[in-house]
């Protein structure tokens, strides 16, 4: 029998992770083949609703699930971590000025990243899902210098599901049929959602829409702003969609993309495309035995050039404020 897998989860008793961990220990995550221990990390505040979560999750019987521990010590949660889902964050809230914003957010990732460095497996894979989610990976990384760079990862999947759907809408596919669409730059609303290296059906999905003013004026804004609308609609923010998203990312990385296909996920730049080296930001990305590697060769016309540029602009100034502020 396989040893079980341990999934380290952050923000356990949040929305998020209420959708995140049924998927996890049903076998999503890794595979359904794959057992799994969850390691869930709360403030102590949120232990107890984790403790209920982890009652239901008793109550599902799940076969793949071998156990479920809850911490409050980052420390304890990231020991023998295998994979690590940082879901907990400090939200914006009304009056909160970027740096306020950015130090809170230091203060969670800044030990999170060296309780990984310490305690966490020699393979520890770790996908930071909590906002702004591209900045808090590179502080989680720069607290721990004894793991690979490219074993700390933002998530823009929810981005990149998000864009394959209004794509597939668009002309009439099956979500299926759409291939290579790319999210570049950070997760918020200057990313760039790009489709003229995309595949629909086998056809350039850029030459098949055939119109940049649906691309400028309703694509790119529709995906950078649907977080916004979601919360207009259901009143909470996407939780679903986004565990969906975490479970899409780390199974892909995991288990690899198709031959010819590509997927979406912030990486550390090893420079290309000109993002500055050492930043996290979204790319093209191919997933082959465990490993993420940023697609390379593609023509960038000016039209994908501005909007890659500015969303990149948006992360460098997060990094040189978080350096200012003495986080990384
Ligand atoms: P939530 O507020 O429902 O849950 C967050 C949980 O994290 C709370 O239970 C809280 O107690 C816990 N927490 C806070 N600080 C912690 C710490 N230091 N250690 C452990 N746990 C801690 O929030 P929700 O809806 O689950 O979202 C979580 C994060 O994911 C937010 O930052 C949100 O902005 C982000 N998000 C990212 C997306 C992406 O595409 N990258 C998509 C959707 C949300």
């Amino acid at each position: 029998t396989r040893t079980p897998v341990n999934v380290t989860v952050t923000g356990a008793a949040g929305q998020i992770g209420y959708a995140l961990l049924f998927r996890i220990a049903s076998g999503h995550l890794l595979g359904a083949d794959v057992p799994v221990k969850l390691r869930l990390l709360e403030i102590p505040q949120g232990v107890k609703a984790a403790e209920g979560t982890a009652m239901e999750l008793d109550d599902c019987a799940f076969p793949l699930l071998k156990g479920i521990d809850i911490f409050d010590d980052p420390n304890a949660a990231f020991a023998g971590a295998n994979v690590g889902l940082l879901v907990g964050a400090r939200p914006r809230t009304a009056g909160m000025e970027r740096g306020d914003l950015l130090s809170a957010n230091g203060g969670i990732f800044g030990p999170q990243g060296k309780a990984i460095n310490d305690n966490a497996a020699d393979d520890i894979r770790v996908l930071v899902v909590g906002n702004p989610a591209n900045t808090n990976a590179l502080i989680a990384k720069n607290h721990a210098p004894d793991v690979p760079a490219d074993r700390f990862t933002a998530m823009t999947r929810l981005d990149h599901n998000r864009a394959v759907a209004q794509l597939s809408k668009k002309l009439g596919v099956g979500v299926d049929d759409v291939k290579r669409l790319t999210i570049w730059g950070n997760h918020s609303a200057t990313q760039y959602p790009d489709i003229f290296h995309a595949e629909v059906a086998g056809k350039n999905a850029a030459e098949a829409v055939n119109d940049e003013k649906w691309l400028a004026e309703e694509f790119i804004p529709t995906v950078a702003k649907r977080g916004a609308a979601i919360i207009d609609a259901r009143g909470a923010s996407s939780a679903a969609s986004a565990a969906n998203a975490a479970i899409d990312h780390v199974f892909t990385w995991t288990n690899g993309t198709a031959e010819g296909d590509w997927t979406s996920a912030g990486v550390i730049s090893d420079g290309s495309y000109g993002v500055p080296e050492g930043i996290i930001s979204s790319f093209p990305v191919t997933a082959k035995n465990g490993t993420f590697e940023i697609v390379q060769g593609l023509d960038i016309n000016e039209f994908s050039r501005a909007r890659i540029d500015a969303s990149v602009k948006e992360l460098i100034e997060e990094r040189d404020a978080v350096k200012e502020l003495g986080l990384i």
